[in-house]
């Protein structure tokens, strides 16, 4: 049978941007380099993202391809008789974990897209703004309701198929969603406290940074990248004989990256012009932006817009996530595609209403001392995504044919590859070698000078 896939090179971009660009960009990012010391964290980060994050991106896009396999079975096919598929399966259970806990966040953004286009923010206070999102993040009721919304859309885009679900969504929220992120970047820019901002973003001050700045940065660079859930391994099998993988992982880093920036640059321009706290953690997006909006203007039409645009974004990965399962679902367990896409998309929305409730005081589940939501949060992108993608990068480097890898990004010898050479050494060196430095330092084995 033919395997099912993307129409278009832009269309494939388009959906690994999508899965890429999301909460993880204009939520969290932010949020980690306030509480890591800005502009030290974001050099860290950088360099891990093009030293580590590109060349396990490339590497899953290659299994994916190669295999033309959900992320379990990939490693079957791969890797005949062997046990190497149990990186497969680590991600399978953290894209559902993420899928849980992150449509929570998502449903967040529907909320706040309808106090927006209720005029709400206008005339609050921020303390009022403030309480507006503690209030409703912990109430029982409301944000599972939104974060059923959403994981209903969820599901009925990704029942549509790949072509016709996946890459349609993101073809045309991808673009919408890069012009308006500029624009209001480049509206901070203008506000006064616009400096303040970017040299809170960009001057490395390393007196901030912590041994836990760099576990931070690797797992976000996972996360952001959506690497070790399988997603790029899924995708990677979407796609077409001729699409130039190495071209295509640049790309979505660079489209990543880019809109973070901007991201980041539209919140700490305001966070420093209204004397607010740059620190704040998750909050930052969801208390920071709404003050920002009524004095901008037009801010009524950019404030829906972005909380639009958020939603959009949280939309194209939450559909990534959802593929990647429901893809599992087929290969692996031979269910039909509106049975896995419902089947999993249901079992998704009870550890939603798990680490919804956990942010309250009715229902509070407590792991460790934290939330469900931040243990999941934590465990997935701290520990699930790196050890998956650790494991997979091992096997790709040490007991795959290099030739075979060659075979890949070279098209099988139709297009050049001149980036394999370095991409190969970092892959079977120095991105093992950095991962289980910053691994082991992560775990306290290694001590910081
Ligand atoms: N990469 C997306 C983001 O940064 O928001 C979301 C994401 C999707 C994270 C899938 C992790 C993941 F497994």
């Amino acid at each position: 049978m033919e395997r099912r896939g993307f129409n278009s090179s832009f269309g494939m971009l388009m959906a690994a941007v999508g899965s890429a660009v999301g909460l993880g960009n204009i939520w969290r990012f932010p949020y980690i380099v306030g509480t890591n010391g800005g502009g030290a964290f974001l050099l860290v980060y950088i360099s891990i993202l093009v030293f580590i994050g590109l060349p396990i991106l490339i590497s899953e896009m290659v299994i994916g391809r190669r295999a033309r396999s959900d992320s379990v079975d990939s490693f079957k096919k791969l890797a005949p008789g062997k046990k190497r598929y149990i990186s497969g399966l680590i991600s399978v259970i953290a894209s559902f974990l993420i899928l849980g806990f992150y449509s929570v966040v998502a449903g967040w953004s529907l909320e706040y897209l309808i106090k927006s286009i209720t005029n709400q923010f206008s005339g609050s206070s921020p303390q009022v703004i403030e309480t507006m999102f503690t209030s409703f993040t912990s109430s029982p009721i409301k944000p599972i309701v939104w974060t059923f919304v959403f994981l209903f859309v969820t599901i009925f885009i990704v029942k549509s198929g790949v072509a016709s679900g996946v890459e349609k969504v993101s073809k045309f929220a991808i673009p919408v969603l890069f012009f308006i992120v500029l624009v209001l970047g480049i509206r901070g820019l203008t506000l006064e406290g616009g400096m303040d901002g970017l040299r809170f973003l960009f001057y490395p001050d390393f007196s901030n940074f912590t041994m836990e700045g760099f576990l931070a940065a690797l797992g976000h660079s996972f996360f952001t990248l959506s690497l070790g859930v399988g997603i790029m391994i899924t995708y990677g099998s979407y796609a077409k004989d001729d699409e130039n993988i190495g071209k295509s992982s640049l790309l979505i880093s660079i489209c990543d990256t880019t809109i973070a920036l901007i991201a980041g640059i539209a919140i700490f321009t305001s966070v420093f012009t209204f004397g607010l706290n740059p620190g704040e953690g998750p909050g930052l997006v969801f208390v920071t932006l709404p003050n920002v909006f009524p004095l901008m203007p037009g801010g009524y039409l950019f404030g829906v817009a972005f909380f639009l645009l958020l939603a959009l974004a949280a939309l194209t990965s939450t559909i990534s996530l959802l593929e990647t399962l429901t893809a599992f679902g087929i290969d692996s367990m031979n269910l039909s595609r509106n049975k896995a896409a419902i089947g999993i998309g249901v079992c998704a929305f009870v550890v939603s209403i798990i680490s919804s409730l956990s942010l309250g005081d009715t229902f509070s589940i407590q792991i460790g001392g934290l939330s469900f939501f931040d243990f999941v949060d934590k465990l997935t992108s701290n520990y699930m995504l790196t050890i998956a993608s650790f494991i997979e990068i091992i096997f790709l480097g040490w007991f795959y044919k290099r030739e075979y890898l060659k075979d890949e990004l070279t098209n099988h010898g139709k297009i050049k590859a001149s980036f394999f050479k370095v991409y190969y050494f970092m892959l079977k060196y120095v991105v093992p070698i950095a991962m289980v430095l910053i691994i082991l330092s992560s775990f306290g084995i290694l001590k910081s000078a």
